[in-house]
């Protein structure tokens, strides 16, 4: 039997818990499917996708994409979801015939996550975007097509939110959804949802925003899991929020890439669950 090939691609990708997931997917899917980490040079993104596309075995089905090579994927691929045209980032690649075609699943990811696994119904809700870098913009597109009243994307630099929210504008109209940008001090009250998508507890800085955002009830949602996310989480809950890690979109952006390529739908709640207690 033949075994497609997949892997993840990135610098540095050891930490990377994709392998684990697709591993367990093709477990509890009984498809017939490898995949596996590579690191890739930091100056050798194409060259390495090249290799790995005419791997000896000619097995090579697709792979996904991490940082920093997000943006590189997209612009090297041959087709495109309207995903990655808003993204101008993919993380999943599928080849076809010889082919590239490039996706973003890391939105639909999160909203999957938040609706189904967080129970949170996006439409009509009031949502606060903080960030605008690789993260946010992998997600916006896909926040919008959830339905929500409002979406206002804050960021330290403003034009970099300019430009992501102007890429948006159209979509936004489509949808009905109101779409602003604010500066990170001048953001005020009551958010049902704040994402935080800036790398500000990463780089150890304090959470960019005042507790007034957050909305009794409000569900804060950080992109991150781990001790990157822990500042984030513990702010949101020291102020009466629920907290969300990125752990549930890790999950659910990997199994809408497992679709895209298998066309099989993985129990993916399942694997969040068996992924969070091995992490615990
Ligand atoms: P990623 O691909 O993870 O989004 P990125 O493109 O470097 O990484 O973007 C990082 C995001 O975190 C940006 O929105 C950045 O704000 P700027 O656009 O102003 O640089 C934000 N960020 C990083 N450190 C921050 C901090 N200490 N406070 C607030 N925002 C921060």
């Amino acid at each position: 039997m033949r075994i497609d090939l997949y892997c993840v691609m990135g610098h540095p990708v050891a930490h990377s818990k994709s392998p684990w997931i697709h591993a367990r997917f093709a477990e509890l899917t009984g498809q017939p499917l490898r995949y596996e980490p590579r690191l890739v040079p930091l100056d050798g993104f194409a060259a390495s996708l090249r290799e790995f596309i005419n791997d000896r075995t000619g097995n090579a089905r697709g792979c996904n994409v991490t940082v920093p090579f997000k943006f590189e994927a997209a612009a090297l691929a041959d087709t495109a979801s309207e995903r990655v045209a808003l993204a101008q980032a993919a993380n999943t690649l599928r080849f076809d015939l010889g082919a590239i075609h490039a996706d973003n699943t890391d939105g639909i990811g999160l909203v999957h996550d938040l609706q189904h696994n967080a129970g949170v119904d996006l439409r009509g809700r009031e949502l606060l975007l903080l960030g605008a870098g690789g993260a946010a913009a992998g997600v916006l597109g896909p926040l919008i097509e959830a339905g929500p009243a409002r979406i206002v994307v804050a960021n330290r630099t403003l034009p970099k939110a300019e430009a992501l929210v102007t890429r948006h504008r159209a979509l936004a109209l489509l949808r009905n959804t109101e779409l602003e940008v604010k500066s990170l001090s001048s953001l005020e009250v009551d958010f049902d949802v704040i994402i935080n998508a800036t790398a500000s507890s990463l780089a150890g800085a304090a959470v960019p925003v005042p507790a007034r955002v957050l909305k009794s009830g409000a569900l804060a949602c950080d992109l991150m899991y781990g001790p990157a996310a822990r500042g984030f989480l513990d702010w949101a809950r020291e102020h009466g929020a629920s907290a969300r890690d990125g752990l549930g979109m890790l999950v659910e952006q990997a199994a809408e890439a497992f679709h895209l390529w298998r066309g099989v739908r993985p129990p993916s709640a399942q694997v969040l669950a068996e992924l969070r207690a091995l992490l615990e």
